[in-house]
């Protein structure tokens, strides 16, 4: 009797998971040491070093809400704030910020510790957005999100407005190369620091 009740009560949770899950079930950070051979040769640490623990991240958390694979489709808002040094350890802390139907956008913030000076720093924040794939290697349905805090219902929204910014900027990007009139190359780009140099 009570095995029943476990075991409907298991079902049921985990139906309630498929359709919808809370922002803290997939919440991610990753923690790393900076090694030497991650150094550029300004002795910082390499932005594309970052930017593949960032994906990485990503991915962790992306997945572990969609329960599938997923893929990163653009990535938003990557700026090096500050560097990072040989020796800090750096952790990228990822969170569900909004999701459509088959994509989702992930909230990265990146933060590098230099442990001996016990000095932690904020590197950037960033905005991955990632599409979970079916085993037909198609688009497939997330879980709803659940916002439990006044943060998640605030980032949720962030992510509406990032989404609409973006195909906006999309948009004027398509007019602009349709419109483009090298003709005109002259007057457009005369206070732009360039030479025009045409055959
Ligand atoms: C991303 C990908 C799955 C989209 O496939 P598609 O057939 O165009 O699918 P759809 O048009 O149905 O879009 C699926 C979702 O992706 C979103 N999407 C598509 N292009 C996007 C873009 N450029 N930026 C942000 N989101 C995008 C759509 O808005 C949609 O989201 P929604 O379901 O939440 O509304 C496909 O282009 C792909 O597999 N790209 C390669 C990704 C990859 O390999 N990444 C690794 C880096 S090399």
């Amino acid at each position: 009797m009570l095995s029943d009740f476990t075991s409907n009560l298991t079902k049921l949770s985990n139906k309630m998971s498929l359709e919808a899950t809370p922002v803290s079930q997939s919440q991610t950070t990753i923690t790393e040491l900076m090694i030497p051979s991650y150094a550029n040769f300004g002795g910082k640490i390499h932005g594309g070093i970052l930017l593949s623990l960032m994906d990485k991240v990503a991915y962790v958390c992306a997945s572990k809400h969609a329960g599938t694979y997923c893929v990163t489709v653009s990535v938003e808002n990557v700026e090096f704030l500050q560097p990072v040094e040989v020796g800090d350890l750096v952790s990228l802390h990822a969170s569900v910020n909004y999701v459509g139907k088959t994509s989702l956008i992930i909230g990265i913030r990146v933060v590098a510790e230099n442990v001996k000076q016990r000095l932690v720093k904020h590197t950037n924040s960033s905005y991955f957005t990632m599409v979970a794939k079916g085993d037909d290697d198609k688009p497939a349905i997330v879980p709803k999100l659940i916002l439990e805090t006044k943060e998640e219902v605030k980032r949720f929204i962030e992510a509406m407005h990032l989404k609409k910014i973006r195909n906006q900027i999309k948009a004027g990007m398509d007019d602009a190369n349709s419109n483009m009139e090298v003709a005109n190359a002259a007057q457009l780009l005369k206070d732009e620091r360039c030479i025009l140099n045409l055959e």
